[in-house]
């Protein structure tokens, strides 16, 4: 049976003509084209935009300790499984939403007799991160990431831990970056063009917050709400416009960003506080409105710009 060797010095079409060789060996199907038109799966992506390169994932299998495992968040065609099977690295668990990718890669496993224990079916959302040592994202940035880290500081807890990630879309690295509690520890140069041309190592460390976006981040999903004050132009007064933390995603270009998704609108870190709800409050908060905290009553305002007051 013919073992995977990694190229040194080859050319991109040299790269992409070796991946489309081993797709082949392992039995995995031509197109990642898929019926399920779930935009987050990517129904009708080109496979070398969506895919990590078998050289790649080679490169992160390689640096992993025997008998420590990997999961590959979001794993497409489970290229890494397959690999690590072959290539008798360490093992590498395939965790891919879309049913009709991992029944793909089961029929290919079953018939290269490999082991059908490294294909799940599941969400990211749910897994049960005690089961693996070290993580791989090549995946966009999403809130679906700060349970994912809340996790992984549970996990480091218990053992050395590391997060490999390629970048998606541009914004993940620079908020991970950002983040006190994990460690860049290593970087490997993609073999593909990326948004970023290498893939990242980071020691998820158990330390505790030190910076505004490191604490949210840590208490995302844990029912905290934050307050913006600002001048209200139609009402012609502060307000503080009320809202959930779980509402938001967080961002981390130029500067610290928190974005009320439902609004698609960002403030600066700096400008938001924690706030204290009353129930009363908490029963007005709804995503297809801003709740405002005026100087004698409460409003609200859709996302046309009315604005109407809650008696
Ligand atoms: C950018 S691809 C990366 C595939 C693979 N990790 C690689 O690098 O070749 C992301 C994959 O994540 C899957 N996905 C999206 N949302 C998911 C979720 N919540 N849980 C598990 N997989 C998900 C998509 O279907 C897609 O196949």
């Amino acid at each position: 049976m013919e073992v995977f060797k990694p190229l040194f010095n080859s050319s991109i079409d040299e790269i992409i003509e070796a991946d489309r060789k081993w797709d082949a060996f392992f039995l995995l199907p031509k197109s990642f084209q898929i019926q399920d038109s779930r935009a987050e799966l990517y129904p009708d992506i080109e496979r070398e935009a969506l895919l990590t390169s078998y050289q790649d994932y080679y490169k992160i299998l390689s640096d992993i300790d025997p008998g420590e495992n990997l999961c590959d968040l979001g794993a497409g065609l489970c290229r890494g499984s397959f690999l690590a099977q072959n290539a008798n690295l360490p093992d590498c668990y395939s965790i891919e939403l879309s049913q009709e990718r991992i029944d793909q890669a089961k029929a290919a496993s079953l018939e290269l007799g490999y082991d059908e224990k490294f294909l799940i079916h599941g969400d990211i959302a749910n897994i049960d991160v005690e089961r693996f040592h070290h993580f791989y994202l090549y995946f966009p940035k999403s809130p679906l990431l700060f349970e994912l880290l809340q996790k992984l500081r549970g996990n480091a807890s218990k053992r050395k831990t590391y997060l490999y990630v390629t970048e998606s879309h541009g914004d993940m690295l620079s908020y991970l970056n950002e983040l006190s509690f994990l460690e860049r520890e290593a970087s490997f140069i993609t073999s593909l063009p990326r948004h970023h041309e290498e893939t990242i190592k980071y020691r998820v460390l158990t330390s505790q917050a030190r910076s505004l976006l490191d604490e949210l981040t840590l208490l995302w999903g844990t029912g905290v709400f934050l307050s913006f004050t600002y001048e209200h132009l139609i009402l012609k007064q502060e307000v503080d416009w009320i809202f959930p933390l779980s509402s938001c995603d967080l961002h981390m270009h130029d500067k610290a960003e928190v974005e009320f998704l439902p609004f698609k609108r960002k403030m600066n870190l700096d400008a938001v506080s924690f706030c204290e709800v009353s129930n009363f409050e908490r029963n007005q908060l709804r995503d297809e409105a801003k709740l405002l905290r005026g100087k004698d009553c409460y409003y609200l305002e859709d996302k046309s710009g009315r604005v109407f007051e809650i008696s």
